[in-house]
């Protein structure tokens, strides 16, 4: 099923100085049950696109559709807290909450009762291979690839239909990044959410269902 759409959409970041086209007219559609690899250099616009996938940006021309409904027409908060979940490049976590509060976090603003909350939270922490002992941990006492696995987690725990993830194995060493990769295959696969991954890794762009090419801005579509 489509549940995501970018229908020529643009982004320019303007300031006094100037304007950067960051994406130019990138038409793009995503389906469940399916993993997507955004790849490309540098400054080539993955994290811009996937900020509009994500409702944290508005195109400043076209639309982003999800569910055929234009992300503009809706709340954007509510798109965030019960569709999307994004694994940002860096800064993931609230510094002040332990890792299993990061994790319930986004469960509790659902309305999601406590217990239940602390065992998804417990359960999605294990699946990423986050011990009980670093549970109660602050971010701050957290190795990099650590904390990048409790923002994995969180996604996990709550069942947004779309998990967008920038670098998610950019700071783990290769067999944790594996490890991530193949969590984020499984939540496509098997729990048939639809998961964007945008990586510089080739290798793990391989594994993804289908591989998006962004240079200059641009999109270009690779077999
Ligand atoms: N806040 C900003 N203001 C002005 N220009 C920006 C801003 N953020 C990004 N850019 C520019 O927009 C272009 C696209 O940036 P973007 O972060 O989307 O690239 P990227 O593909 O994610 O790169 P990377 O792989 O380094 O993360 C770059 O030229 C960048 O310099
Ligand atoms: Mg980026």
């Amino acid at each position: 099923m489509e549940i995501l759409k970018a229908d020529n959409v643009s982004f320019s970041y303007i300031n006094r100085f100037q304007r950067v086209d960051a994406v130019k007219n990138v038409s793009c559609a995503f389906e469940t049950g399916k993993a997507y690899a955004i790849v490309g250099k540098s400054g080539s616009g993955k994290t811009t696109l996937l900020s509009m996938l994500g409702g944290l940006e508005n195109p400043t021309e076209g639309e982003v559709l999800f569910k055929e409904t234009p992300l503009r027409t809706l709340d954007r908060d509510a798109y965030r807290r019960d569709s999307a979940a994004v694994i940002y490049q860096s800064l993931n976590l609230f510094p002040l909450l332990t890792a299993v509060e990061n994790v319930m976090y986004p469960l509790k603003l659902k309305g999601v009762p406590a217990a239940e909350a602390k065992k998804r939270a417990e359960d999605a922490l294990r699946s990423v291979g986050i011990s009980e002992t670093q549970f109660k941990r602050l971010p701050s006492r957290l190795s990099g690839g650590e904390q990048q696995r409790v923002a994995i987690a969180r996604a996990i725990a709550s069942n947004a239909e779309l998990i967008l993830a920038d670098e998610p194995t950019g700071n783990l060493d290769i067999t944790n990044g594996d490890q991530v990769v193949s969590i984020l295959l499984r939540l496509a696969h098997e729990e048939n959410r639809c998961v964007i991954i945008v990586t510089h890794d080739l290798e793990i762009a391989a594994e993804a269902d289908e591989i998006l090419m962004m240079k200059d801005g641009m999109m270009e579509r690779e077999e």
